[in-house]
């Protein structure tokens, strides 16, 4: 259920509750945060531009009903994504991890949230005008001030995260990546090397065995495929879409669990010890992807998921 974040003093849920999608309505805010709590997850994602802030003002009214939590969960939040009209109108959407608005950002979520201190800023996405100084600066500045405790990435290349960690003095701890039975590239891109048929776009080689070297916790985005093969299959969905959700119907009767306990399970099951960042609202849902932890996928099982939802058998 739980596990060390390499590289910190932080124990954390192997589950993390996603506050991407928080509802706006109090109640339900409130009744999915608890339920995630009550489920023993204990650490929480945010970003500043999630519902533009709203979600993180939302999670800021736990602390009424719960003294003491923020001492016994983990918190982070990420910077660096920018908004089309911010801060002139003819600004485009855009990354930014410019030491100043880096600086900001961090200043917004700790206001929105309540909060002196986050455990760990992520950085949105990669920027390709990163200058990696400035992003060390501003890391010094907000460890300095007790802002920030420990820094991570998402979204980033091996490559990228070796060209910021050479300037940055302390280590980037985590790398938040989409991953799922449905996308993953992740792992894909290891075993391509005799394969002439890539069944879909391979991104980001190397990524998840430079993080697996330099103990870098992975935090798998998206885990549950958005429910497409978990009960919300779309009525347009692909061959390969239909043929998961069909295994994974198949998988949860044998195991007897939730159809939401075999697709985490799957990506829990790598040997990396990913985390996995959920986004379900559901408090059903949310108590059904927690039991993904005692569920254990033989080896045959985890092959014929990773193959299904590729759409492609390997050679
Ligand atoms: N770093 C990044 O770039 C990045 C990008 C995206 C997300 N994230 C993080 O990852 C978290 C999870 O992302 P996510 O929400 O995309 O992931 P997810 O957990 O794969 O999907 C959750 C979504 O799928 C829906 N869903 C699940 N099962 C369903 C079913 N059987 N039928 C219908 N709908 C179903 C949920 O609706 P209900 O609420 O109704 O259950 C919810 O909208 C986010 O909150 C955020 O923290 C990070």
């Amino acid at each position: 259920m739980y596990q060390m974040i390499s590289g910190t003093d932080l124990m954390v849920s192997r589950i993390v509750y996603g506050c991407m999608t928080l509802p706006t309505e109090p109640r339900a805010a409130l009744t999915a945060l608890h339920t995630a709590l009550d489920c023993g997850i204990t650490m929480f994602d945010h970003a500043d531009v999630y519902q533009r802030g709203a979600a993180e003002t939302m999670f800021a009214r736990i602390w009424r009903d719960e003294p003491g939590l923020r001492e016994r969960i983990v918190l982070q939040s990420k910077c660096g994504i920018r908004q089309a009209g911010d801060p002139v109108a003819h600004a485009p959407k855009r990354y930014d991890l410019s030491r100043d608005h880096i600086l900001q950002a961090v200043e917004g979520s700790l206001r929105r949230l309540a909060t002196d201190h986050l455990d760990i800023l992520v950085l949105h996405r990669p920027d390709p005008l990163v200058e990696p100084d400035e992003v060390a600066e501003a890391f010094t500045r907000l460890a300095a001030a007790g802002k920030v405790r420990h820094f991570g990435v998402s979204n980033h290349s091996a490559a990228q995260i070796a060209l910021l960690q050479r300037a940055i003095g302390m280590p980037l701890v985590v790398n938040q990546l989409q991953f799922s039975v449905l996308h993953s590239h992740l792992v894909n891109a290891g075993i391509i090397t005799n394969q002439t048929d890539p069944p879909h776009a391979v991104r980001g080689d190397g990524t998840l065995e430079y993080c697996r070297l330099h103990d870098i916790t992975i935090q798998a985005w998206s885990p549950l495929a958005r429910g497409q093969v978990s009960g919300g299959l779309a009525a347009d969905a692909d061959a390969r879409t239909r043929h998961t959700a069909t295994l994974v119907a198949e998988l949860a009767a044998q195991h007897r669990v939730s159809p939401e306990a075999i697709v985490l399970a799957w990506v829990l099951h790598h040997p990396a010890r990913m985390q996995a960042v959920i986004g379900t609202t559901d408090p059903a849902r949310i108590a059904a992807c927690v039991a993904a932890l005692g569920v254990t996928l033989s080896r045959e099982e985890w092959y014929l998921l990773f193959t299904t939802g590729r759409g492609a058998e390997i050679r």
